[in-house]
């Protein structure tokens, strides 16, 4: 099984990266293949709406490193996005990735269903905020979810980590074991839900 795990912040050490990386280190644990990919690495152009990929057999047209992503993301089982809040929504880099799923998901293009498969990728959102309040942003959590779903994607429960606001995720009690759950959890298919 491959688990790719995307990190939307642009702290390459901050609380995302961490929450990202300890849940692929539960998957790892359960035999799955993992990677990561910082989205403060890359460079991804906003989608630019010109419906390149509805015109060719090419997929997205920008030439800028989503193109890295798009094989990795066809060929993962289960995808981890670690989403810091920003202003009650996610960051702009995890928006800018999201739109740039358009391409991805059409179809026409995604080799997915071509081969007339009909299992879904699995999407874990995990989220982080420094508001104490983990049910503070809820209907965004619940508006993302459902998002993410119509994109055809089998998404679990939505993880928040809350209170990043004077303490890192790292030094947080149980959270290291709670996040290595969630990895495993996603190999050995009992999806949290
Ligand atoms: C520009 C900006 C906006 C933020 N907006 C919110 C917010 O609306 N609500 C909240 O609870 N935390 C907010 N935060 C706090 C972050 O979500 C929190 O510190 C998170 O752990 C950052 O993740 P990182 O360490 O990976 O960068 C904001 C942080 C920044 C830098």
């Amino acid at each position: 099984m491959k688990v790719i795990g995307f990190i939307a912040s642009p702290r390459k050490e901050g609380n995302t990266a961490w929450i990202v990386n300890t849940i692929l280190e539960g998957a790892k644990e359960q035999g799955a293949e993992t990677q990561s990919w910082q989205f403060s690495d890359l460079d991804i152009k906003p989608c630019q709406g010109c419906l390149g990929c509805h015109k060719g057999d090419r997929g997205c047209v920008i030439d800028d490193d989503m193109q890295r992503l798009y094989g990795p993301l066809e060929q993962a089982d289960a995808l981890v996005l670690g989403l810091p809040i920003y202003m009650g929504q996610m960051s702009a880099q995890a928006k800018i990735f999201t739109d740039r799923l358009f391409a991805h998901i059409t179809p026409r293009f995604s080799p997915y269903y071509k081969a007339g498969k009909a299992a879904k990728k699995k999407l874990t959102l995990v989220f982080n905020q420094g508001n104490p309040d983990s049910g503070m942003f809820q209907s965004y959590f619940d508006y993302t979810k459902k998002m993410f779903q119509l994109l055809e994607f089998d998404v679990g429960e939505v993880q928040v980590v809350a209170g990043m606001r004077n303490e890192a995720a790292h030094e947080r009690q149980g959270l290291h074991a709670a996040m290595r759950d969630v990895g495993s959890s996603l190999v050995s298919d009992r999806f949290p839900e």
